[in-house]
């Protein structure tokens, strides 16, 4: 099946997402997959180096995800990649779960997602489009309660609309085994004065990987803490704190697992 016909069958038509939040699939993101996926997903990435794109994925599952599994005895059954792009983690990550999904706002994203797990006879992984958080509980609603571990990175750090983080948040507790595990990353470096005035700049001033929609959005790791305990999570374990790259390690927060039994 090629990247077209995939594209066909994927293309969804689902109606407003549950939740009432962030209901349009993302045009920017869109473009983007069809521009150059490999540069919007990693941005450090030197031209065209697709062979280090895929070897990043690999390192961030092999150093990262599984010793944490590991720690946290996570059991291995179903792990879920919130903005999964073309499957840089997830697909590596199949290897070590019995089912692995990975659910994106972009059409063309998902599509060469499954055309890349195909090409690599990777048949437990499946991709789902999504329109934002309450589509995803609609389109997942036979695995609430059963994530072994859900992820996402280099994804809530773009969503401008922060009632759509709260609605993946809840989506995300929802998902998760009383017993699994969520390993989310935003950007909670401070807002210095030139963070403030790049983002009041319109996007023509600014140079392509700065505009709305690539670029990365600041948030402080109050609104965060606050978000996460409001979806009725709570933070087992953070890893490099205010920086560009904070990891959130969650768990059910116990009033809500025990609910769950
Ligand atoms: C920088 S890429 C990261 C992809 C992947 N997580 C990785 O690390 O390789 C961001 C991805 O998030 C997706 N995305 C952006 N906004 C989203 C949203 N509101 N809901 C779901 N996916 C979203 C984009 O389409 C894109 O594939």
């Amino acid at each position: 099946m090629n990247l077209r016909q995939l594209r066909t069958r994927l293309s969804v038509s689902q109606p407003a997402d549950a939740a009432g939040v962030s209901v349009c699939l993302d045009e920017k993101w869109e473009k983007f997959a069809r521009q150059d996926p490999y540069r919007y997903i990693l941005t450090s990435l030197a031209p065209s180096d697709t062979d280090e794109f895929w070897r990043s994925g690999e390192r961030t599952v092999q150093r990262d995800f599984l010793p944490l599994l590991d720690l946290h005895r996570v059991p291995r059954l179903v792990c879920l990649e919130v903005g999964c792009g073309i499957g840089r983690l997830v697909l590596p990550l199949a290897r070590s779960f019995q089912r692995a999904i990975g659910v994106d706002i972009a059409i063309s994203m998902v599509a060469r997602a499954a055309s890349c797990a195909e090409d690599r006879g990777i048949a437990n992984a499946c991709y789902l489009v999504i329109r934002g958080p309450g589509d995803l509980l609609a389109q997942l609603q036979n695995h609430s309660g059963k994530c072994d571990f859900i992820y996402s990175l280099l994804v809530l750090q773009h969503v401008s609309d922060f009632a759509t983080i709260q609605g993946y948040l809840g989506a995300i507790r929802h998902l998760l085994h009383p017993s699994g595990l969520a390993y989310l990353q935003f950007d909670s470096r401070p807002k210095s004065l030139s963070y403030r005035v790049k983002t009041a700049l319109p996007d023509w001033l600014l140079p392509s990987l700065w505009r709305r929609g690539i670029r990365r959005i600041r948030r402080s790791a109050d609104e965060i803490d606050a978000a996460i305990r409001t979806a009725g999570l709570e933070v087992v374990g953070e890893l490099t704190p205010h920086t560009a790259y904070h990891r959130y390690i969650l768990r059910r927060s116990p009033a809500t697992a025990m609910s769950a039994l």
